[in-house]
């Protein structure tokens, strides 16, 4: 089912999009280099008893390496199905998912997804176990190695002192860490997150978006980030695409560069998130 589709330009764009003025960090690899994930006139649909559900139509994007593309779009317009497909849990109705060129037919390591619910660490495992889990299950590498991989990711998300703690003992933030340590531990070519902070409180959500750009900033993973806050996207993101309501369809692609949380008060922030909400509610269309 779902899919992306790609932008027409790109290369070498995206090779200065992707790095903001003050964020120049080691996330972009060779020049040359392809889009790293297309998503190529993706339409999902979902068949419920007599009825068939269509989630996307069609839809086009790249992601570069070192991107955070967000993904923006009204409740139901079916972002999550978009990530789904990409992840490989459920397949394109017509369109291609291509990671590194190869078409995507099945869940894989080189994708890991973060989702919004708390409970998506196992409560019976600790912190550290949780964290080592997916390493030991994909048989990327030893115990010890798995132990030592978990340990630094659970220290990049500061919860190197909570690696014996069970889940049902930390806070819905914490959790949050813990699943994307997890993430971040099997090194994917690409990070999914679907929401992962809306079930926060508004201030730990403002703090986690932070932490996940200095880890950014700092690892210089590729991210693909689904919300339907503008401003989570804005803050998020250096690519915003945002969605038509269901089915799914591009409407637009933004640039998301000099935003970030210290200026979301200012002129140009609230002028872009105007744009966007134009985009997604009266179906403006422009061309970026
Ligand atoms: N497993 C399924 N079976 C049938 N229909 C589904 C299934 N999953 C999603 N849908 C339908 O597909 C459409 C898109 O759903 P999806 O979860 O992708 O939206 P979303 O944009 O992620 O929404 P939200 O912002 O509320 O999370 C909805 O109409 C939903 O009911
Ligand atoms: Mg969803």
């Amino acid at each position: 089912m779902a899919a992306f589709a790609p932008f027409a330009l790109r290369q070498d764009q995206a090779r200065v999009d992707v790095l903001p003025r003050h964020r120049t960090r080691s996330v972009v690899e060779q020049p040359s280099a392809g889009p790293l994930l297309q998503v190529d006139g993706v339409t999902l649909e979902y068949a419920t008893g007599d009825r068939v559900v269509r989630a996307t139509h069609r839809v086009s994007l790249d992601v570069h390496r070192g991107d955070r593309l967000v993904l923006l779009g009204a409740s139901g317009c079916g972002k999550s199905s978009l990530l789904k497909a990409i992840a490989g849990f459920v397949e394109p109705r017509e369109g291609e998912i291509r990671l590194d060129g190869r078409a995507i037919h099945g869940p894989g390591p080189d994708r890991i997804v973060v989702f919004q619910e708390f409970d998506q660490l196992p409560p019976w495992k600790t912190v550290l176990a949780n964290v080592m889990f997916p390493l030991l299950a994909a048989k990327r590498c030893s115990k010890v190695e798995a132990r030592q991989r978990a340990l630094d990711a659970l220290a990049k998300v500061r919860l190197a002192e909570f690696a014996d703690a069970y889940p049902h003992t930390l806070s819905g933030g914490m959790k949050q860490r813990v699943a994307i340590a997890r993430a971040l531990a099997m090194q994917p070519r690409v990070l999914l997150m679907d929401e992962p902070f809306a079930a926060l409180d508004a201030l730990t959500r403002r703090q986690m978006q932070e932490e996940l750009l200095a880890l950014w900033e700092d690892i210089g993973f590729t991210l693909l980030f689904v919300t339907h806050s503008i401003e989570e996207a804005l803050v998020v993101g250096n690519r915003v695409v945002v969605l038509s309501p269901r089915p799914a369809r591009v409407r637009a692609e933004l640039n998301a560069h000099d935003f970030d949380l210290h200026g979301m008060g200012s002129p140009a922030f609230q002028a872009q998130a105007q744009r966007i909400h134009r985009l997604l509610f009266e179906g403006e269309a422009i061309a970026s």
